[in-house]
């Protein structure tokens, strides 16, 4: 199992050998490796069982250090990347070759951040090499936002887990990039389309639920839980499942049922705050398949802030 701690010079000697190890960030943990060290890069998607179609996000410590892995960044995203970075904020832009083809499945752009986080800030000024990492869960599971998410299901594959707390935004980063032009957003996340149309105007949202040539890692099933679980009005599938309460589990954005067992629901945020809703969700999707409840009923919450990112996971949970 791999060992658990605060210990960033420890992490960065095991990175600088070619190791693997979990880091804390703002949005969720990722299972890093030297994004230069194409064999450091394969061990993170064998140990994600990941395929080799989805590439990986580049980790840099500040936007310093961007045309060393770039080849040009458009007065839009340069823009955004001013306003966000370090936070929630991917950014796809023209790869220079020093990062292998492998991180990028074969595409000529590479997905670049700078994360908010203080370990895994200090961590990337220490050592000399960008950190490739994708979320530290199995393919296709929900993503950590704890150390203790990671080590349950991936303690055995990663020689150090960098414990950094419970993550403070809770939903991946929201994923940008321009074709002609045009901004667009590839993946919802931490940062609302609200926020970035304030700064660059409209932006085009690529439909989210299918895998398409430009992201062939946004499959639709994802983030899902192994109960099955149904999104929508939850008065109404209330309705739908009156006669099988026993069995049901809730997911509600601010209201407990009286009518179901405590211990089976989870009220993301009794104020109603977004913010926090984003930052319990992916905890309460995995406690909630860990109880003995055969369904997950699951509202959908409305489509401000990061509701539009909150209710893309939950759609891409309960895809079949
Ligand atoms: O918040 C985050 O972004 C977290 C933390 C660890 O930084 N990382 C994360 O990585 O969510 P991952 O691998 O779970 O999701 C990254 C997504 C994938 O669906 C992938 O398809 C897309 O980003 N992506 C990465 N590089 C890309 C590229 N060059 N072109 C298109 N899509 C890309
Ligand atoms: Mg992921």
């Amino acid at each position: 199992m791999a060992e658990i701690g605060k210990d960033i010079k420890k992490s960065a000697a095991l990175l600088t050998e070619g190791q693997l190890v979990a880091i804390p960030t703002e949005t969720v943990y990722g299972l890093a490796g030297n994004a230069l060290d194409e064999n450091a890069v394969l061990q993170i998607f064998k140990a994600k069982n990941r395929p080799k179609f989805d590439p990986l996000i580049v980790h840099l410590p500040g936007i310093e250090q961007i045309h060393n892995y770039v080849e040009f960044i458009p007065d839009e995203l340069k823009a955004l990347a001013e306003a966000f970075w370090p936070g929630p904020l991917t950014l796809l832009l023209p790869k220079k070759s020093i990062i292998p083809d492998l991180v990028t499945s074969g595409l000529g752009k590479v997905g670049v951040r700078v994360p908010n986080h203080p370990l895994t800030r200090s961590l990337l000024d220490l050592v000399d090499f960008p950190l490739a990492a994708p979320s530290a869960n199995p393919f296709g599971y929900i993503s950590p936002t704890s150390a203790s998410h990671v080590a349950h299901h991936l303690g055995d594959k990663l020689s150090y887990i960098l414990d950094g707390g419970s993550c403070d935004v809770g939903l991946e980063s929201t994923i940008v990039g321009m074709e002609q032009g045009q901004v667009i957003i590839y993946r919802l996340g931490g940062i609302s389309v609200s926020e970035i149309e304030k700064l660059v105007g409209n932006v085009l949202i690529l439909p989210q639920s299918s895998s398409n040539p430009q992201s062939p890692g946004m499959l639709k099933s994802h983030y899902a839980p192994r109960k099955p679980m149904v999104l929508g009005n939850l008065d109404e599938l209330m309705q739908q499942y009156q006669n099988e309460k026993e069995t049901l589990a809730v997911l509600s954005f601010k209201r407990f049922f009286p009518e179901l067992k405590a211990a089976n629901q989870i009220v993301l945020s009794e104020s109603g705050d977004f913010d926090e809703a984003a930052r319990n969700l992916f905890s309460a999707m995995r406690s909630l398949d860990d109880t003995a409840a055969s369904i997950i009923l699951a509202e959908e919450l409305p489509e401000i802030h990061l509701g539009k990112a909150i209710n893309d996971r939950l759609r891409r949970a309960a895809a079949k």
